[in-house]
């Protein structure tokens, strides 16, 4: 059977799990489900958001379900430690960013389409399935602040810009690409292209800013391109692409982008196509998948009962087809688009006034309603 680990996390996080797995159950879907803990209270209680116990099972789990977690700075993660607890150097570290580096979860995929009548879209006509590489760059964690003298000096060494004083006026972030992640995250983005009967994969970069990592970026996804001439390979300035998405989402198809700039530019596209609420990611990696809405914790409407489930059902309705039951999520995103499409049981952030449980009620209702016609995107 297959086995899900269910990591709800904190926020509106386990209200909308919560619905996602109701959904799931009513669908039909089989599986054993783990409920493991994770999050700011983990962290309030132990030290540790991301238990060692937690990890252990999720290694041992077929798929990952994950809600949303709060993330807070240093200073105020330290202040909601227990007094025993206090002044050890604890970091408090996002379980989301560990989860995909510890399972090397090295593509996060993100389908981004609007769905026909969907009041909240911006534009009808958005289609496209983004792949952001999801473990470097500036999300490698690898930073310093003060800037340590002794760094400060190789980079001097290294390059001819001006390097600032090191101390605590400077702080940095580095950015790191590797050929090998950067390879693995192109060559999905072309296979599922192929795969999927679509034209074209675009790049998103900065080349001519960053000529380092963007240059190998640039040399990787060249590369790559040169295996599949039936497509057309395009190479897009992220800050052009986050205009041109805003204005003419058709033109994008495939996407693919290094971490910071595929965050940023799903926002946007997601939006575009009718709210970031709607929206759902795959993490996957070679051994471990882990499904998930785009949207945070929203921490100041946990608990009121009010928050939209329909990213995490979206993301419900991913895991489904990752683990080898593609007619639940088919029957799953259905129910989302029927009940977009009757505009009665909308959340507000959709322009309506239901409640989580009454979305959640209109969604199984919708379930049991037979297909009559594939869902296709809105006309514009
Ligand atoms: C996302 C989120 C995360 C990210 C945050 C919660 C760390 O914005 O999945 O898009 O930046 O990757
Ligand atoms: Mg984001």
């Amino acid at each position: 059977m297959t086995r899900i680990a269910y990591l709800a996390g904190d926020g509106v996080g386990p209200e909308v799990l919560a619905v996602a797995r109701h959904v799931l159950d009513a669908a039909g879907f089989e599986a054993e489900w783990v409920e493991l803990p994770v999050g700011w209270a983990e962290w309030c209680r132990s030290g540790d958001a991301l238990p060692a116990s937690t990890l252990e099972a999720v290694r041992a789990s077929d798929a990952i379900l994950f809600g949303a977690i709060t993330s807070k700075g240093p200073r105020e993660a330290e202040r909601d430690l227990p007094a025993r607890l206090q002044g050890r150097g604890l970091r408090y570290a996002s379980p989301i960013l560990r989860l995909r580096q510890e399972l090397d979860l090295r593509v996060n995929v993100r389908p981004i389409r609007s769905l026909a009548r969907n009041h909240s879209n911006l534009s009808g006509d958005v289609d496209l399935v983004l792949f952001r590489e999801n473990t470097e760059d500036v999300y490698a964690g690898i930073e310093a602040h003060p800037f340590p003298a002794e760094l400060r000096e190789a980079w001097a060494r290294a390059t001819d810009a001006k390097v600032p004083a090191a101390g605590s006026d400077t702080a940095v972030t580095l950015r790191v690409v590797t050929r090998a992640a950067t390879r693995r995250v192109v060559e999905a983005a072309f296979e599922f292209a192929r795969a999927n009967g679509r034209r074209r994969v675009t790049l998103l970069e900065k080349a001519n800013v960053m000529r380092a990592t963007g240059g190998l970026v640039q040399e990787v996804f060249r590369d790559v391109a040169a295996r599949f001439p039936a497509l057309e390979a395009e190479e897009l300035n992220i800050d052009a692409a986050c205009a041109r998405v805003v204005r003419q989402p058709s033109h994008f198809d495939v996407v693919v982008a290094t971490n910071l700039f595929g965050d940023i530019f799903s926002d946007i596209a997601a939006e575009v196509a009718g709210g970031l609420p709607l929206a759902a990611s795959a993490n996957l990696g070679t051994r471990h998948a882990l499904f998930e809405p785009v949207h945070g914790s929203a921490p100041d409407i946990a608990g009121r009962g009010i928050a939209n489930p329909l990213g995490a059902v979206q993301a419900a309705a991913l895991l489904a087809r990752d683990v080898g039951q593609p007619r639940i999520a088919d029957r799953i995103e259905a129910a989302i688009h029927r009940l977009i499409e009757a505009g009665g049981a909308l959340p507000k952030d959709m322009g309506g006034d239901a409640s989580t449980s009454e979305v959640e009620a209109a969604l199984l209702a919708a379930l049991e309603t037979p297909l009559l016609r594939s869902p296709a995107p809105a006309p514009t």
